[in-house]
C-alpha cells in the first residue's frame, strides 16, 4: 500500500495489491480524475488518459490545448466554470455569486487515518492505512477544501471525506457539500439500490444507467427504510460469483443523496453525501465543516466478494469497543410477547422460561416508563412506571440477573410525545415551527438534538437509570421521520444546519453513554430497519433488521441486508405464529433457520409454546451456541436469491475453510419438479467434507453442486411451503 506524488507531472497514485486510484492537477490547477480500477504499475505520466479534443459547442478553459472542464473527468467539481454535470459542492458568496475554482495548494501523506470530529469514521493502524490529504483553495473567496483519501492495505477500499475551512474575510454559505465524487470514463454500469419501506426493507433493485440521472435519497431525517445509503455500480454480466463492481457506502445516519449521472459523452459521475436540499451551512471566517465519509470498495470477483469486503471491513475497522468481533448474546425480547401490557411478575415468568430454554439476555421493550400504556404518551419521561416496575429498573434487572440472565432495556431518546411531562415543561425542545401545524408520527414529535441542553437532559435521565442497575444491553429505537424541521430560538440563517446538527446530537449522546458504560451492547432500531447504515454501526454494532419477523419475509430482508452489512450486525428474532405482521404461519424450524444468520434471539412468550416447540427452541439455542462464531463471523455467500426463485440459499464458511454451514429455504413449494443442484462456494476444492451421512470433495460441491433433496440435505423438501434445512459441512480428518 502506498501513495505516490509525482511532482513533475503533478500526479497522485494511491495503490495497494488490488487497486489503483490516480488523479492529477489539471492545467488550471484544479484536480482531475484519471483512473480507478485494478492495480497498475506506477507510471509517472498518465495524463494522456485525460481527454483533449476539439468539439463544437464546448467551452474550453484553454482553447489552444483544447483543455475543457466538461470533457475531462473531475475530482471534486464545482458548477459554473464549464462543467455542466451536477457539482460536488456549492459555495455562496456575499455578492451573490457561486462560482468556485479550487486550485491545488499542497498535500500531506501520513500513516493511519484521522478521526472525524463528532462523526463516525473507519479506523486502523499505521500499518493498515495510509492517508492523503489534498489541500485546494479558491483564491477569491478564501475557502480551503481538504480532500481526504485513506487506502487500506488489506482491502480494495478507499475511504473519502472532505473538509471545508473558511480562511477568507467574509461569511460564506456552503449549501452543497457532498463527501465524494467519482468520475468514470464510461457509464456501462448497472445501478443497484436497496429500497423498501417499513417491514419490507432493503430489497435489491437493479436499474440501467443511461443518459441522465439515476438517484436515491432520504430527506426524512434518518437514512430510512425507503432507501439505504449503499449503492453498487456493476457491469451487466456481474453476478454474485464473478464480475466487476464498485460499492459506495455512506457512513452517516441522516439525509443523503446518491446519484449517478451519465453525460452527453457517455462519462459517468457518481456523487454521494449529505442531501443538499436539506442542508445549508453558513461559515464565518475561521470556521470549518467536515463531511461524513464514504467507503468505496471494488471487486472483479462478483457481488459476494464485494459484500465480504464490507463485512470484514466493518467488523474490523468500524465496529468498536467490547463487542467488536464478539459473539452476540442470545436474547429474548418481550415486545411481541406482551407489547406494553406487562407487570414485573409477568416479565419474570417470561424471563424464567427464556433461561430454561438457554437464552442469555432478557430485553425489556417499550412500555416501562411514565404513563406509557399505549403509544400516545410518555416518550421523554424516562422514569419507571411504579405500577409496572414497583422495584424500579434496578429491582427488575437484579431479579433477572439472579436467574442467570443478563438484562437490557429499550429507549427512544430522540422523541417526545406532546402528552408527556417533558413536552409540557419544554415545548420549545421539540422540532417544530411555532404557529405552524405540527405533523405527528406515531403520536410523537422529535426532540431537537441540535440543542446541547436537550442532549444533556436526556443523557442525565438515562444515566440515572443505567448507573443504578446491572444493565448489559440497550435497544435504541427511533420511530418517526423529521418534519417541519426548525430549531426554536436559532437565527434564520442557521436553520439550514438543523438536520445535520440533529444527527450530530444523536452521535454525541451515543458517544457519552458509551463512554460512561463501555461494556453495554447497543442495538440500534428505527421501527425495525429504518436506520440500518454504516454510521450507526460505529456506535451500535447490531441493528434490529426489521419489524417484520415473518420467517419467509425475513429471508428476503436479511438477504438484501447482507449486500452491505455483516451478518453479526443483523438483529434477527424468532417470533410467534400467526405472524403479527403478515398473519402467516411459518414453521418454527424455518423461523429459527433464518434468525440463526444474525444476532439471534426470540421475541415471543416461550411459555405459550407446545412441549415439542419448546424442545425445538432449546435445540436451536444449543445449535447457535455451538456454531455461533461461524454463523455470525464466517465468510457469507449468497447462493440463491429469494427475489428470483421461490427458494433461497446462503452459506457461511470458516476462515480456514474447514467448516461451513449451508441453509436452504423454500418459501413456495413447486410441485412435480426435479429439485436440481445447488452450487456451493468458498470451500477448498481439495478438501473432503462430511455433511449429513455423506462425504463430498469441495470441488464436487462447488462445480457440480449438492442435490436439493432430503437424502443429501436432511429435512429439506422443496415440495413444501415454509420448508428449510441447515447442513453442517466439516472437513474429514
Ligand atoms: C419499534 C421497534 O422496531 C419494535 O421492535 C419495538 O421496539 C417498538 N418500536 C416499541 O415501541
Amino acid at each position: 500500500m502506498n501513495i505516490i506524488w509525482h511532482a513533475k507531472t503533478k500526479q497522485f497514485h494511491l495503490y495497494n495489491d488490488q487497486i489503483s486510484y490516480i488523479m492529477y492537477v489539471q492545467p488550471n490547477g484544479e484536480l482531475g480524475q484519471l483512473y480507478f480500477g485494478k492495480r497498475l504499475h506506477d507510471t509517472e505520466d498518465l495524463i494522456y488518459l485525460s481527454d483533449r479534443i476539439g468539439l463544437s459547442l464546448v467551452t474550453y478553459y484553454d482553447m489552444e490545448s483544447q483543455f475543457s472542464m466538461e470533457l475531462n473527468r473531475q475530482e471534486y467539481p464545482s458548477f459554473g466554470s464549464g462543467d455542466f454535470s451536477s457539482p460536488a459542492f456549492r459555495i455562496l458568496e456575499e455578492d451573490g455569486s457561486s462560482v468556485t475554482n479550487l486550485k491545488h495548494v499542497g498535500h500531506e501523506i501520513y500513516a493511519s487515518k484521522k478521526a472525524l470530529p463528532g462523526l463516525p469514521a473507519l479506523y486502523g493502524t499505521e500499518e493498515e492505512i495510509t492517508s492523503l490529504e489534498i489541500q485546494l483553495q479558491d483564491e477569491k473567496n478564501g475557502m480551503h477544501v481538504f480532500l481526504t483519501y485513506s487506502i487500506f492495505r488489506d482491502y480494495p477500499v478507499i475511504v473519502r471525506s472532505t473538509r471545508f475551512e473558511n480562511r477568507g474575510k467574509s461569511e460564506l454559505v456552503l449549501d452543497r457539500a457532498l463527501s465524494l465524487c467519482l468520475d468514470l470514463p464510461d457509464a456501462e454500469y448497472e445501478w443497484m439500490q436497496f429500497s423498501g419501506a417499513w417491514a419490507r426493507e432493503r430489497r435489491p433493485i437493479t436499474r440501467k444507467i443511461d443518459k441522465g440521472i439515476v438517484a436515491i435519497e432520504s430527506k426524512r431525517g434518518h437514512s430510512s427504510p425507503n432507501q439505504n445509503p449503499f449503492v453498487i455500480l456493476k457491469r451487466a454480466n456481474t453476478d454474485e460469483f464473478a464480475g466487476e463492481a464498485i460499492g459506495f457506502s455512506f457512513v452517516y445516519s441522516g439525509n443523503f443523496l446518491a446519484q449517478a449521472e451519465c453525460d452527453t459523452y457517455g462519462k459517468l459521475r457518481f456523487l454521494m453525501g449529505i442531501h443538499p436540499d436539506t442542508f445549508s451551512w453558513s461559515m464565518k471566517p475561521g470556521e470549518n465543516f467536515v463531511t461524513p465519509e464514504v467507503v468505496m470498495a471494488r471487486t472483479t470477483q462478483g457481488l459476494n466478494d464485494l459484500s465480504q469486503t464490507y463485512h470484514s471491513l466493518y467488523n474490523n475497522h468500524l465496529v468498536r469497543g467490547k463487542w467488536k468481533n464478539q459473539e452476540r448474546p442470545i436474547l429474548l425480547n418481550n415486545w411481541e410477547a406482551t407489547y406494553m401490557d406487562f407487570t414485573e411478575e409477568s416479565i419474570l415468568k417470561i424471563a424464567a422460561k427464556a433461561k430454561e430454554a438457554g437464552a442469555e439476555l432478557f430485553v425489556l421493550d417499550d412500555g416501562w416508563f411514565g404513563k406509557r400504556n399505549d403509544d400516545h404518551r410518555a416518550l421523554g419521561d424516562w422514569v419507571e412506571n411504579p405500577e409496572k416496575l414497583p422495584n424500579g429498573m434496578k429491582g427488575l434487572a437484579e431479579k433477572v440477573v439472579a436467574m442467570g440472565l443478563k438484562f437490557g432495556f429499550w429507549i427512544e431518546p430522540e422523541m417526545v410525545n406532546p402528552d408527556s411531562d417533558l413536552y409540557r415543561a419544554h415545548p420549545e425542545w421539540a422540532i417544530a415551527i411555532p404557529d405552524r401545524h405540527k405533523s405527528l408520527g406515531r403520536w410523537q414529535m422529535v426532540l431537537d438534538f441540535s440543542k446541547e441542553e436537550v442532549v444533556d437532559y436526556i443523557y442525565g435521565m438515562l444515566h440515572r437509570i443505567i448507573k443504578d442497575a446491572p444493565i448489559s444491553y440497550i435497544k435504541w429505537d427511533m420511530n418517526r421521520t423529521l418534519t417541519e424541521c426548525f430549531s426554536q430560538g436559532l437565527p434564520a440563517k442557521e436553520q439550514g444546519k438543523v438536520y445535520h446538527k440533529h444527527i450530530l446530537g444523536v452521535y454525541r449522546l451515543y458517544e457519552r453513554l458509551e463512554e460512561a458504560f463501555p461494556d453495554i451492547l447497543f442495538e440500534s432500531c428505527s421501527s425495525g430497519g429504518g436506520r440500518f447504515d454504516a454510521g450507526m454501526l460505529y456506535y451500535a454494532p447490531q441493528a434490529w433488521c426489521s419489524d417484520n419477523t415473518d420467517g419467509e419475509d425475513r429471508v428476503m430482508i436479511q438477504y438484501g441486508t447482507t449486500y452491505g452489512y455483516p451478518v453479526s450486525s443483523i438483529g434477527a428474532h424468532v417470533s410467534a405464529v400467526p405472524n403479527h405482521q403478515t398473519g402467516r404461519v411459518v414453521p418454527i424450524t424455518m423461523r429459527g433457520h433464518v434468525a440463526m444468520f444474525g444476532a439471534f434471539g426470540y421475541e415471543l412468550d416461550l411459555n405459550r409454546l407446545t412441549e415439542d416447540e419448546f424442545a425445538m427452541v432449546q435445540e436451536q439455542i444449543r445449535f447457535v451456541k455451538e456454531h455461533r462464531k461461524l454463523l455470525q463471523y464466517g465468510k457469507f455467500y449468497r447462493l440463491r436469491s429469494p427475489f428470483e426463485k421461490n427458494q433461497a440459499a446462503w452459506m457461511v464458511v470458516s476462515e480456514d475453510k474447514s467448516k461451513a454451514i449451508l441453509a436452504v429455504y423454500t418459501m413456495r413449494a413447486t410441485v412435480n419438479i426435479i429439485p436440481g443442484l445447488l452450487k456451493l462456494d468458498g470451500l477448498d476444492p481439495d478438501k473432503k467434507y462430511g455433511a449429513g451421512d455423506k462425504e463430498y470433495y469441495g470441488d464436487v460441491l462447488m462445480e457440480a453442486g449438492i442435490p436439493l433433496r432430503d437424502d443429501c440435505i436432511p429435512g429439506y423438501n422443496m415440495g413444501h411451503d415454509g420448508n428449510s434445512a441447515i447442513l453442517v459441512l466439516e472437513e474429514c480428518k
